[in-house]
C-alpha cells in the first residue's frame, strides 16, 4: 500500500493500473474510519483490481458553527485499517494541496440539494460536490463508493457526475447500522450512555414508518407525525426535519406512490444524527 500526500503521483498510480487493464475503485473518506467506511472499502476491493482510499476532513464543507475543529482525525489507526483490508493507495493531502491559495472555482449543484439537510447546512454540498470533483480529478476512478447513509450526498454527486460528464460510475453501498439499528458514523463517539439510547429510537422509528407503509399508509404526513412521536418519546431532542421524499429527485411527496427515501435529522446532545430508510413500491 501506498500512502501519497501528492496530486501527480495519484494520477500516475490510476493511469498506469488502467492501461494495464485494470479497475480503478475509489472511497472518498473524511477519516476516523469505521465498519461502514469498511464495507466501501470490501465493495471495492470485490468489484475492482486497484482501490484507493482518500482521507481529507474538508473545510468547505463545514459552517462556521459546525465541527470541522473537532472532527476525530485517527489517521495511523486508518492506515492500519486500510492496509489490512488490501487498500493499494491511500491518498492524504494537506488543505493546501486540495486548495492552494488563489483557488477560486465552486460547484454548486442546484435542485437536489436545497431541501433535507442543504436546507440546515448552507454551503455544505458546494464543499462536497468541488471537493468530490477535484477527488474525481485526482484519482479518475471507474468505480466510487458511497454509503446511502449519507443519501443526499450520493444523490448529489451522482447529479454532479452526470451533468458534468465525469465518467466514475457511482456505486451506493447499503447503511452499516450498530446492534440497536444506529447508522454508523464518526460522530456517534460524541454521544453520551443516555444519548446513545435516545438515538437507537431514530432507526427504530424509520423501520416502523417502512412497515406502515408496508401495510397500506400512504400518508406522508401521517406518516412522518408518527415517526416524530416516536422520537420524542424517546428523549429531549431537537428534530430538525423528518421528509418523505422521491427516491431520485429528492422532492417532498405527499403520498407514497412510488419509490421514496424517508430521511430525518435530529440534534441529540453535541451531534446532528441523519438516518434514512428506502420505501415504498415494494420495498
Ligand atoms: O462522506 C464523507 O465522508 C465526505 O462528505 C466526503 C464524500 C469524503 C467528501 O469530503
Amino acid at each position: 500500500m501506498v500512502v501519497l500526500e501528492d496530486v501527480e503521483p495519484c494520477r500516475q498510480a490510476v493511469r498506469e493500473s488502467q492501461q494495464q487493464g485494470g479497475i480503478v475503485g475509489l472511497v472518498p473518506t473524511m477519516g476516523a474510519l469505521h465498519e461502514a467506511h469498511l464495507l466501501l472499502i470490501r465493495t471495492a476491493r470485490k468489484r475492482c483490481s486497484y482501490v484507493a482510499v482518500t482521507i481529507f476532513v474538508n473545510p468547505t464543507q463545514f459552517g462556521p458553527n459546525e465541527d470541522f475543529d473537532k472532527y476525530p482525525r485517527t489517521l495511523e489507526t486508518d492506515l492500519s485499517a486500510c492496509e489490512a483490508a488490501g487498500v493499494d493507495l491511500v491518498f492524504t493531502p494537506s488543505v493546501e494541496t486540495m486548495y492552494p491559495a488563489g483557488s477560486q472555482t465552486n460547484i454548486h449543484v442546484s435542485g437536489v440539494t436545497e431541501g433535507l439537510c442543504g436546507a440546515w447546512r448552507p454551503g455544505h454540498f458546494d464543499g462536497v460536490a468541488t471537493v468530490v470533483a477535484k477527488l474525481f480529478n485526482i484519482l479518475p476512478a471507474d468505480l466510487a463508493f458511497f454509503g446511502e447513509k449519507d443519501y443526499q450526498q450520493m444523490v448529489v454527486i451522482r447529479r454532479m457526475a452526470r451533468d458534468l460528464n465525469i465518467p466514475t460510475v457511482i456505486v451506493p453501498c447499503p447503511t452499516v447500522r450498530e446492534a440497536d439499528g444506529l447508522a454508523m458514523s464518526s460522530r456517534n463517539a460524541y454521544l453520551s450512555a443516555e444519548e446513545r439510547k435516545q438515538a437507537a429510537s431514530l432507526s427504530r422509528a424509520l423501520f416502523a414508518a417502512r412497515k406502515s407503509i408496508q401495510t397500506g399508509e400512504y400518508d406522508a404526513a401521517k406518516i412522518t407525525g408518527a415517526i416524530r412521536k416516536e422520537i420524542l418519546a424517546a428523549g429531549p431532542v431537537d428534530i430538525e426535519y423528518v421528509d418523505i421524499v422521491n427516491a431520485d429527485t429528492l422532492e417532498v411527496v405527499k403520498s407514497v406512490d412510488r419509490p421514496v427515501r424517508i430521511c430525518l435529522a435530529v440534534r441529540i446532545g453535541p451531534c446532528r444524527l441523519i438516518d434514512n430508510v428506502a420505501a415504498g413500491a415494494g420495498k
